[in-house]
C-alpha cells in the first residue's frame, strides 16, 4: 500500500501540475515544524529558481488547486513558500482502516528483494560470551529482522571464530595437563566419544594458556606448532577440535537463545579454509596480489583515499594465513553458496580498516559482482559508568550470563513489589523485561557511538526506556482485556475508526500511520535506533491518549468502540516494532 506520505505527495503533485508546475516538486515530507503543521511541502522554494518567480506566488497557485478536506488535508501557503500541511480527521482513520486490512500492516515492500547474508555475533570458540559480543549479536539480529521485514530474503550467519592460535593454545594446555589422553598418542586413530572438559573447564583453559603463552616462549612456539597441524589435518587435533566446537557451540546456543537470538547458519572460519589455496594461486596468477618481504599483499589504496591504506596481507611470510584471508575466502565461499546481492557486517568499529581492505580485495579480484554490496555497519564500545570498557566489579571481563543474571534477579524483586504478576510468573516475566531492558539500552543508541550501559538506567520502568515501552503495551493489553467482551470483539473484526477526536487522538493516530516510513527509514540507514525513537514516541503519545480519555466509560458505543480499535492498531504497531529490536512483552507486570 502507499505511505501516507506518498498519498499526500500523490496530490500534491497533481496539485503543481494544474497550476502548471512540474510535478516533482510535490514531494512532502513529514514537518520539522511539529507545532504549525504535520507534514510540509517545501517544493515551491525550489520551484523559484526554475520558474523565475517569487516562491510564495508558486505556494499560493498550488494551494488554490487544492479543496481542503475533501483531499484528505488542508494545505497553507506561508512566507516564504512552504506550504503547511494538516491532515483531515477522517484520511486519517481512513488511512489507518487501510494499514490495518493491509498484510505487512504498511510497511513497505521492496519491489526487487535483495538476496543478504548479514555476519553478525561472531563469538570465538571456547571463549565465553562477554558484554564485547552483546553489542554484535543485539544489532545484528535487528538489522536482520528489518531487512527482513521489508521483504529482502535474508540469512543471519554466527561466522563462529574457530580458527588460529586459539585452537592451538586450549591443545596445548591440554597436552600439558592430560597428555595421556588418547589425541596426544602418536598414531592414534580412535578418540573418546566424549568430550574430555565442561564448558567451564574449557573457559577456564583457555585464559590460562593465552597468559602464560605471553610468558613462555617454548609454550608458545608448541601452540603455533599445534595450530599448524591442526590446520594440516593432524587426526588427534582434529578429533579435540570438533570437541571443542561441539562443547562450544551448544553453550553459545543457549546464551544467544536467551537473548532471542538466532541465526540461520552457523558457519565458521574454518568453513572457508579449503577456498584458501584455490584463492591464492588465482590472485598470484592474474597478478592482483605480489609479495612484499615475503608476504604475500594485494594493495589496495585508491588516489582519492585522504588517508592511508595499507596493502591487504594474504599470506604472512611463513606462509600463513590470517584473519583477511578468512574473510575474503568467506566471501568466496558465501558468492559460491547463496551468490547474495548484499553481505552486511555488523562487527566492532575499530575493525574498520580491516573490512575497507577486504572488500578491496575481493573487488579487485572480481569475486564479488560490480554491483554486489558490502557493508559494514560498526558499532563503538559499550563502557561502564566510569566510561571505561565494561567490567565486574572486582575489573574483570564481564560474561554476558552474569551481567544477564544480575539485571533479572533485581527485575524479580521489582516485579514482585509491583503485584501485577502471579508469584510463580514473576521469573519468567522479569527474563522478558530484563532481555527488553539490555537491548532497548543498546540499540536506543547509534550504533558506531560508544554507549554506557547503566543498569539503573535501563531497567527503569519510565524514561525512554525497554521496560518502558513493555509497561505500554501491557497496560493497552489490560484495557483491552477489560473492554466487555462484546466491544472487544467489535473493536477487533468489523469495528471503523472514527475522525479523532481530540489532539491527543490525533497525535496517536498520525504516529501509527508513520509507521511503515520509521521502519524503511530503518532499513534504508541500517539503523535500529530509528525504531527506537518511533516507538517511544508511539508509547508517549499513547499514554497520553489513555491519561486524557475515558474510554472504557466513554458512553457512546461507537466512538467507544472506535477508541478500543485505536488502542489495538496502537499495539499491533508497537508489537511490530518491538519483535523487530527483538524482544517480546509479557501478558502482566
Ligand atoms: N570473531 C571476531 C572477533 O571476535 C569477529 C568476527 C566478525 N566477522 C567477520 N566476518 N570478520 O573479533
Amino acid at each position: 500500500m502507499k505511505s501516507i506520505m506518498e498519498q499526500i505527495s500523490g496530490r500534491m503533485k497533481e496539485a503543481f501540475s494544474a497550476a502548471g508546475y512540474d510535478p516533482k516538486y510535490g514531494e512532502v515530507k513529514v514537518s520539522d515544524r511539529p507545532d504549525l503543521c504535520e507534514y510540509q511541502c517545501n517544493g515551491a522554494m525550489a520551484a523559484a529558481k526554475a520558474y523565475h518567480k517569487a516562491p510564495f506566488q508558486i505556494a499560493d497557485d498550488v494551494v488554490a488547486q487544492l479543496n481542503g478536506e475533501t483531499d484528505g488535508f488542508t494545505a497553507e501557503a506561508v512566507r516564504p513558500g512552504f506550504i503547511n500541511i494538516r491532515t483531515g480527521g477522517a484520511f486519517l482513520a481512513a488511512y489507518l482502516e487501510e494499514m490495518a486490512a493491509d498484510p505487512h500492516f504498511s510497511v513497505p515492500q521492496e519491489t526487487e528483494p535483495k538476496k543478504i547474508v548479514i555476519d553478525y555475533g561472531g563469538p570465538n570458540v571456547a571463549k565465553p560470551l562477554h558484554v564485547g559480543h552483546l553489542r554484535a549479536a543485539v544489532i545484528g539480529e535487528s538489522v536482520k529482522r528489518i531487512t527482513r521485514a521489508v521483504g529482502n530474503d535474508v540469512l543471519g550467519d554466527v561466522h563462529l571464530g574457530d580458527w588460529g592460535l586459539q585452537m592451538g593454545l586450549i591443545i596445548t594446555e591440554l597436552k600439558h595437563r592430560r597428555g595421556d589422553l588418547a589425541y596426544f598418542r602418536e598414531g592414534a586413530s580412535e578418540f573418546p566419544e566424549e568430550a574430555p572438559f565442561t564448558i567451564s573447564e574449557l573457559e577456564e583453559i583457555y585464559p590460562a594458556a593465552s597468559a602464560r603463552s605471553k610468558e613462555d616462549e617454548a609454550y608458545k612456539a608448541e601452540a603455533m606448532e599445534a595450530t599448524h597441524l591442526l590446520q594440516m589435518g593432524h587426526p588427534g587435533y582434529t578429533a579435540l577440535w570438533n570437541q571443542i566446537l561441539a562443547v562450544s557451540v551448544a553453550d553459545l546456543k543457549r546464551n544467544y537463545e536467551r537473548l532471542n537470538v538466532t541465526f540461520d547458519l552457523w558457519k565458521s572460519e574454518s568453513d572457508a579454509q579449503p577456498y584458501i589455496p584455490a584463492l591464492v594461486e588465482d590472485l598470484k596468477a592474474r597478478g592482483i596480489a605480489r609479495y612484499d618481504d615475503g608476504a604475500l599483499v594485494v594493495d589496495v589504496s585508491e588516489e582519492t583515499d585522504k588517508k592511508e591504506i595499507p596493502p591487504c596481507i594474504v599470506l604472512k611470510s611463513d606462509g600463513a594465513s590470517l584473519y583477511s584471508t578468512t574473510d575474503i575466502a568467506t566471501i568466496v565461499e558465501r558468492m559460491k553458496l547463496f551468490a547474495p546481492d548484499e553481505i552486511i557486517y555488523v562487527v566492532d568499529k575499530r575493525q574498520a580498516m580491516h573490512f575497507v581492505q577486504v572488500f578491496r580485495t575481493v573487488r579487485k579480484a572480481g569475486i564479488v559482482k560490480p554491483e554486489t554490496e558490502l557493508v559494514h555497519v560498526g558499532f563503538g564500545t559499550m563502557n561502564g559508568r566510569d566510561g571505561k570498557p565494561f567490567k565486574t566489579r572486582d575489573g574483570g571481563v564481564m560474561r554476558l550470563e552474569i551481567l544477564l543474571d544480575e539485571i533479572v534477579e533485581e527485575m524479580t524483586k521489582k516485579i514482585r513489589d509491583n503485584k501485577n504478576v502471579r508469584a510463580e510468573d514473576a521469573r519468567r516475566t522479569a527474563e522478558l523485561v530484563s532481555v527488553a531492558a539490555v537491548k532497548y539500552g543498546d540499540l536506543s543508541n547509534q550504533a558506531a557511538k560508544d554507549y554506557v550501559f547503566d543498569t539503573d538506567k535501563f531497567t527503569s520502568f519510565e524514561g525512554n526506556t525497554g521496560p518502558y515501552i513493555l509497561y505500554t503495551i501491557v497496560r493497552v493489553k489490560s484495557i483491552l482485556g477489560k473492554a466487555e467482551a462484546a466491544d472487544a470483539a467489535a473493536a477487533e473484526e468489523k469495528g471503523t475508526l472514527l475522525a479523532p477526536a481530540s489532539d491527543a487522538e490525533k497525535a496517536l493516530m498520525l504516529d501509527i500511520a508513520g509507521l511503515g516510513q520509521a521502519v524503511y527509514g530503518a532499513y534504508e540507514e541500517l539503523a535500529p535506533h530509528r525504531i527506537c525513537a518511533y516507538v517511544y514516541q508511539l508509547a508517549n503519545d499513547l499514554n497520553r491518549f489513555y491519561h486524557e480519555t475515558k474510554i472504557l466509560s466513554e458512553e457512546d458505543a461507537v466512538r467507544r468502540i472506535s477508541y478500543l480499535r485505536l488502542l489495538s492498531l496502537a499495539r499491533r504497531a508497537m508489537e511490530l516494532c518491538i519483535d523487530l529490536l527483538g524482544f517480546e512483552a509479557p501478558e502482566h507486570m
